[in-house]
């Protein structure tokens, strides 16, 4: 495949959204198409899963149920979406990716962690991001910073705790392909960096 794949991932707050678009823009400057997605919600189906597993109505729904949604729309997205832009030569920038999956359901949910392991790599075909973009924040600061809370932001700060640190385990044992950024730096200092680690990227893709 010969686009370039950027994942972003975060804890609630931790402005993924304003980031990626940032870099959409300065992609498209550099005279490259980009797709910019998320997760969940990149496709049709992927819109109703979202609102079924965000939606506060659905707060009785089994933490396996919730991981089996998750994943249908990442499998859903990876094969409409991502592998298809990626062989055109596009740029795919997604906002949350695999690892919000490992994080939330293994970190927060506690769920088996060979389990979602397993579910991570069937539902993605192990399409692992040329670069993740981990922008991390103390979970009271990112609260803070959310507007109305939905489903899962209204989780107890614990559980959020457990997603952070499992983003940073993630990020420790992959460090080539990670990007960890503080983000409560100004969006100017944390785009300059990510933009920054992306002129390399063009260098070698
Ligand atoms: P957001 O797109 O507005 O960040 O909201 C998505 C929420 O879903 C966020 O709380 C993280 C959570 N999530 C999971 O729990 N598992 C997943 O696999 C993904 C992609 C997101």
């Amino acid at each position: 495949m010969s686009g370039i794949f950027i994942a972003f991932e975060g804890g609630e707050g931790s402005g993924k959204s304003t980031q990626t678009q940032i870099i959409k823009t300065w992609f498209e400057k550099k005279g490259r198409d980009v797709v910019l997605t998320r997760q969940p919600g990149g496709t049709d189906l992927g819109k109703q899963l979202r609102h079924i597993l965000l939606d506060l109505s659905s707060k009785e729904v089994a933490p396996i149920t919730e991981a089996l949604l998750f994943a249908a729309d990442r499998a859903e997205h990876m094969h409409r979406v991502i592998r298809p832009a990626l062989t055109k030569g596009e740029v795919v920038i997604c906002d949350r990716y695999v690892d919000s999956f490992i994080a939330y359901e293994k970190g927060g949910r506690q769920l088996d962690a060979e389990e979602i392991d397993r579910l991570s790599h069937w539902a993605t075909d192990s399409l692992a991001p040329d670069l993740t973009v981990l922008l991390d924040i103390p979970p009271k600061s990112g609260l803070a910073r959310s507007g109305d809370l939905d489903r899962m932001e209204m989780q107890p700060v614990e559980f959020h705790e457990r997603v952070r640190a499992t983003y940073l385990e993630l990020a420790a044992s992959h460090p080539k392909r990670y990007l960890v950024i503080d983000a409560q730096q100004s969006p100017e200092e944390i785009s300059a960096i990510i933009k920054e680690r992306c002129v390399l990227l063009l260098m070698t893709k």
